[in-house]
């Protein structure tokens, strides 16, 4: 079996409803179901077996030491961690917590358990660290995308927490030799987004009659990736990704944030129009920008295309239509996430 971290999450949610469609191998789940977790997006797997959740902390050594002891997992892949660029410039210290040390812990309990593991169980582990495209920085309009040897230079306490999380997993491959792997990937989209991103947010704000808030002048880029692709990559990596290396994985899909706002506009008008009949693009509003908001990311993926024959499966257009199309199918899942807490960050972020 394996242990998937922050599998209640956005990114690890969708994993690991696709690795249990796709595989019986059972999952341990290991979340803390912070605000960005939320056991309705498994409630596919209530009845199932092959899903054991597990409500705990990756920094809690005592609990991981035990889950592993007792599930001997052949392979950990870490998607927990504080994941929101503007609530890391609120209140960076559950960033440090859980990115930093949390990886921290979790490496260290996973070392002790992975050197004690008998042959040929100990080579064949596995322990794939799932990291993001901001720990490069940000580009200018022509630069090339980030490719693996691009330098670090992380701009938020969000990308900051990440970067150093990713120089302790290659440390204790180097160091300690523990079979690390780490994937950096550029915007995830698809179901189970919580509403606090972009996409998310312009999709429920859009059909609630609210602004559509535009940071700054919306001419940021993004690269996005349909979340499925996303997890398809991790499978491939984790399968034959070679030992230490680091692969980037995007959608070749660059976008500035107002091009995107406007898709989702005319989407929707198609889908579920407006009773006035005018376009959701009249909501589009501009606000304050972020404070160090990166101007623009870009993956070159090439390397994961070359060695590992991965290619995403879906375009921005076919991905952004799906992505319209299941938060209209599903209202009820979004009213089970935007609770109270939500709103109570919605009201900070955005004002009244
Ligand atoms: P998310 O915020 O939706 O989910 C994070 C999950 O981790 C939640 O279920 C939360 O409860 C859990 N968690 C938080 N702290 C924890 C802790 N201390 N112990 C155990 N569980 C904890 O995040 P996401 O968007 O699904 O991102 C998953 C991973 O992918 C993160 O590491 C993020 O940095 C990375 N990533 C995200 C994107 C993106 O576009 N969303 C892109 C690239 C990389
Ligand atoms: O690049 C990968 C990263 O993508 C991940 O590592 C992060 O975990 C994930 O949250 C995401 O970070 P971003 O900051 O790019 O995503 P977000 O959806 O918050 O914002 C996308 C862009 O849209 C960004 O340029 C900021 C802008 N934006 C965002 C919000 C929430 C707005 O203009 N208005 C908004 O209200």
């Amino acid at each position: 079996m394996i242990l998937v971290t922050g599998g209640a999450g956005f990114i690890g949610g969708n994993f690991v409803l696709d690795w249990l469609a796709g595989s019986d191998e059972p999952v341990i789940n290991l979340d803390a179901l912070t605000y960005a977790g939320n056991l309705h997006t498994l409630d596919a797997l209530k009845n199932d077996a092959r899903h054991v959740f597990v409500h705990g902390d990756i920094g809690d050594t005592q609990l991981v030491s035990q889950l592993l002891k007792q599930y001997q997992p052949r392979a950990v892949v870490n998607f927990a961690a504080e994941s929101h660029v503007d609530r890391s410039i609120h209140g960076p210290a559950d960033f440090i917590q859980t990115n930093i040390l949390g990886t921290f812990n979790l490496l260290e309990s996973v070392r002790a358990y992975w050197n004690d593991l008998p042959e040929p169980e100990k080579s064949d582990f596995r322990f794939l660290h799932v990291s993001t495209d901001e720990v490069y920085g940000s580009l200018e309009k022509d630069d090339p995308p980030f490719a693996e040897t691009h330098r670090y230079e992380p701009n938020s306490p969000y990308s900051a927490s990440k970067a150093a999380s990713d120089h302790l997993v290659r440390a204790w491959h180097h160091t300690y030799g523990l079979p690390v792997l780490t994937t950096n990937c550029s915007n995830n989209y698809g179901p189970y987004h919580f509403p606090e991103k972009l996409i998310p947010l312009v999709i429920l704000n859009a059909l609630a009659g609210k602004p559509l808030p535009i940071y700054g002048d919306g001419q940021q880029i993004r690269d996005w990736l349909y979340v499925r692709d996303h997890c398809s990559a991790i499978r491939r990596v984790l399968e034959a990704g070679r030992l230490g290396e680091t692969y980037n994985v995007g959608g070749w899909n660059e976008k500035a944030n107002l091009d995107v706002v406007k898709t989702i506009c005319t989407l929707l008008d198609e889908m579920q129009p407006r009773a006035d009949g005018q376009s959701y693009a009249e909501q589009i509003t501009f606000v304050t920008d972020r404070a160090g908001h990166d101007r623009r990311y870009a993956i070159d993926a090439r390397k994961l295309e070359r060695e590992l024959g991965w290619k995403p499966a879906e375009t921005f257009e076919s991905g952004i239509r799906k992505t319209v199309q299941w938060y209209l199918d599903n209202t009820e899942w979004t009213r089970n996430v935007t609770t109270g807490a939500y709103r109570e960050w919605t009201t900070r972020q955005y004002g009244a």
